[in-house]
């Protein structure tokens, strides 16, 4: 019999829950659809079951003229703003304001005349929102190197991992005289993952459920996958294979913060059931 274990944190985290009762709310005065900028969320599940209910996404706002747009709890990039702007289009703003803050910080800092320095992944929604509200005029980051700037100011992507942000800054104090760190990295992300290598530590087989296109269950898979070798990355249940659990007595479950309690209950129901 297979013993399953959780981390307390687990399920949608208060800017995907958000994010996505704007969006039913807004259906359910409106009725109809509405659309969301991008995925409302990185689990290609749930954004089918939003699309079944009304809620449908689209890469480029050129291509609606009027209704309503969600933005999703990433959030934008300015030039899309501008342009919803000129539209008449009704907006239901869902930025989580823990990345509203990244932002925020952002701005303050080049304001103050600091060189602006993001820790995070260039291709990421959340990342490129924040450099184009910067007008471009920050560098992203995700390994340490030098740069040629003696007043530096950094702010993080929510869903980066501490150790990251640190060895960054360690390499930025080589040549700055003068460092500004704010560290925007998100509590619940922070939390998620230090339950999830702690428990990978005390279970045989752990497993990481979620979208794999979601940048914060890919970075929980590999922390865990560090502590714990037997570790797997699965979207569903029927990704889960059976020769995994040979053997195997006591197994850990987690997930990314846009992973929906359902997916984790039916992984969790299957493998008991093994
Ligand atoms: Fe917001 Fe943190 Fe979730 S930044 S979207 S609550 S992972």
């Amino acid at each position: 019999m297979i013993e399953t274990y959780k981390t307390d944190q687990i399920g949608f985290c208060f800017g995907v829950k958000r994010a996505i009762a704007k969006a039913l709310k807004e259906l359910e005065k409106n009725g109809g659809k509405i659309h969301s900028l991008g995925p409302l969320v990185h689990n290609p599940q749930v954004v089918a079951s939003l699309e079944e209910k009304g809620v449908i996404p689209i890469e480029d706002v050129r291509n609606i003229k009027n209704g309503v747009i969600c933005y999703r709890s990433h959030g934008i990039e300015k030039k899309e703003e501008e342009e919803i702007r000129r539209k008449e289009l009704t907006v239901i703003d869902a930025v989580c304001p823990f990345v509203k803050k990244v932002r925020t910080r952002a701005l303050q800092l080049k304001r103050q005349g600091y060189t602006v320095v993001i820790v995070g992944d260039e291709k990421h929604p959340e990342v490129r929102s924040v450099l184009s509200y910067l007008d471009n005029d920050g560098i992203v980051m995700q390994h340490p190197h030098p740069i040629e700037a003696t007043k530096i100011g950094v702010v993080c992507q929510t869903t980066q991992d501490l150790e990251t942000l640190k060895r960054i800054v360690g390499g930025l104090m080589d040549r700055a005289e003068e460092i500004r760190v704010y560290n925007t990295i998100c509590g619940s992300t922070f939390l998620r993952k230090q339950q999830a290598v702690d428990l990978a530590g005390r279970v045989e087989v752990m497993l990481v459920v979620g979208g794999r296109s979601s940048s914060n269950t890919t970075k929980l898979y590999h922390m865990v996958k560090k502590v714990q070798p037997r570790s797997y990355h699965i979207e569903t249940e029927q990704d889960v294979k059976p020769e995994w659990f040979t053997g195997i007595k006591k197994v850990g479950i987690t997930g990314g913060t846009s992973t929906p309690d359902s997916a984790i209950e039916n992984v969790e129901r299957l493998v008991k059931n093994l």
